[in-house]
């Protein structure tokens, strides 16, 4: 089929490059000439696994494109995803200025039918309006369907490829028809392409991502609990989690989820909720949860230094708010880096990230030495903050840390350690909703 996508950011690149891999023929346009012009060159503008091959080998087989011209790839498609950034605004709704604007120029342009699919995550309503915005300026045919996306950062290719679930809202035969056809290829396995109502389709990706922000919030919030009456909430989780009802998945404690989605998600949600006389207790809830987990792990270091950080040297291990992506956007560890450096301007604060550190470096409001190189960044270091559960940081050698640092203390704000381990080791050791082990 041939398509068009409009938005070459984690989403839209992800979904053009797949859909071209599948024999689809995919321009991709986005409004930043620089990203465009890389990605022609076969430079991906982001770090995701896998994704670099596939985007090179679907360019050189020309079924992949990229453009800054939305009206050659409107001309082109007879499918055109919108996968533009929805940001927060200041009242936590969605600021939908990228879809709208993209959705107007759309209309402006087509001169045949088509059919539209927001990817982007909106709230309810969105589509629908969008529609009607769109009549009034063209006589054109078309249709606007819901297509969320459900893909994780760090493992986006493999998602898209193998979905849990393919969901589409659309109220036209001619949509679903295509849409259904266009899925095929990635739902051999038997997985669903659920269809429904374009305001349910909407829905079912806010509520799916605040349910899974929650149980992360629910957990921290057992963990705050377990600091203060002495239990260890791993051994909590793992009693819990047993339960088939419950599972494991979304329930590790520690500093918090971060990213482009779970906050402004629940924060758009609540605004729906809010604009239309239901409080969304559970989602705001879970924001504030999240807030806190934070700031207690902030004051648990603050503490440990009597106060003052003034001429002390920290050095945090990651950046990325999770690990297998550069994406630093709401990154517990920016969080803790930029208060740290805002309040005590003479404290040295060191960072190393397999991926994400020429992001951080534009996130960062303070002065950051970057190592590329994580044991050398320890040296000297009164404390090591572990804030992204990188894998190589998961078993490292305690004896060469300890060599190295001044002081032999962990802040680890992803519970990747084990107590006796550090108590064997003589750390000092902090984590979250467990006991802290002293030497
Ligand atoms: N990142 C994720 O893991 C993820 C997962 C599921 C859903 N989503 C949703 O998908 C959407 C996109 O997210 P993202 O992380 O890919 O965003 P992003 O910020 O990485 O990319 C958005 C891209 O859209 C481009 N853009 C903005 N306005 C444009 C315009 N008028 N014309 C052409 N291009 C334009 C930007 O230049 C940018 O390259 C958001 O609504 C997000 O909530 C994201």
């Amino acid at each position: 089929m041939r398509l068009c996508i409009v938005g070459t950011g984690y989403v839209g690149l992800v979904t053009g490059t797949c859909f071209a891999e599948m024999g689809n023929e995919v321009i991709a346009v986005d409004k930043d000439a620089q990203k465009v012009d890389m990605l022609a060159r076969g430079d991906v503008p982001i770090y995701e696994p896998g994704l670099s091959e596939l985007i090179v080998r679907n360019v050189a087989e020309k079924r992949l494109t990229f453009t800054t011209d939305l009206a050659r790839g409107v001309a082109h498609a007879e499918i055109i995803f919108v996968c533009v950034g929805t940001p927060p605004s200041a009242d936590g709704s969605s600021d939908l200025t990228a879809v709208t604007d993209v959705a107007r120029a759309i209309a402006k342009m087509m001169t045949s039918y088509k059919l539209i699919v927001v990817k982007s995550t909106v709230p309810v309503g969105t589509c629908a309006a969008l529609e009607t915005h769109m009549a009034t300026l063209t006589d054109h045919q078309f249709d606007v369907a819901s297509n969320p996306e459900f893909l994780k950062e760090g493992a986006a290719v493999d998602d898209f490829f193998r979905p849990d679930r393919v969901v589409v809202g659309a109220s036209s035969d001619r949509a679903l028809k295509k849409l259904r056809y266009l899925y095929a290829p990635f739902l051999r396995t038997g997985r669903p392409l659920i269809e429904m109502a374009t305001a349910s389709s909407e829905m079912t990706k806010h509520v799916s991502n605040a349910m899974l922000a929650s149980r992360i919030s629910f957990i921290n919030e057992v963990a705050a609990l377990c600091d203060v009456v002495g239990a260890d909430v791993e051994e909590v989780r793992r009693g819990m989690a047993s339960d088939h009802r419950i599972g494991s998945q979304f329930l590790f404690p520690g500093l918090g989820f971060g990213g482009s989605c779970f906050p402004k998600d629940l924060a758009s949600l609540a605004h729906v909720g809010r604009e239309n006389g239901r409080r969304m207790h559970l989602s705001e809830a879970a924001a504030l949860v999240n807030e806190e987990a934070r700031q207690r792990f902030l004051a648990r270091i603050v503490d440990h230094f009597s106060g003052d950080l003034s001429g002390k040297t920290l050095a945090f291990w990651g950046l990325a708010f999770k690990p297998r992506t550069d994406d630093v956007r709401e990154a517990p560890a920016l969080y803790l880096i930029n208060s740290i450096a805002a309040k005590w301007p003479a404290a040295t604060l060191r960072a190393h990230d397999p991926v994400a550190m020429d992001r951080a470096a534009d996130a960062i409001v303070g002065k950051v030495e970057y190592g590329r190189e994580y044991y050398k960044i320890l040296e000297g270091a009164d404390a090591l903050v572990i804030s992204t559960e990188w894998n190589e940081y998961r078993t490292p050698d305690f004896e060469r840390m300890r060599s190295l640092m001044r002081a032999p203390v962990i802040f680890d704000g992803r519970n990747l350690h084990d107590l006796d381990m550090m108590r064997e080791m003589k750390f000092t050791y902090y984590s979250v909703g467990r006991p802290t082990v002293t030497p």
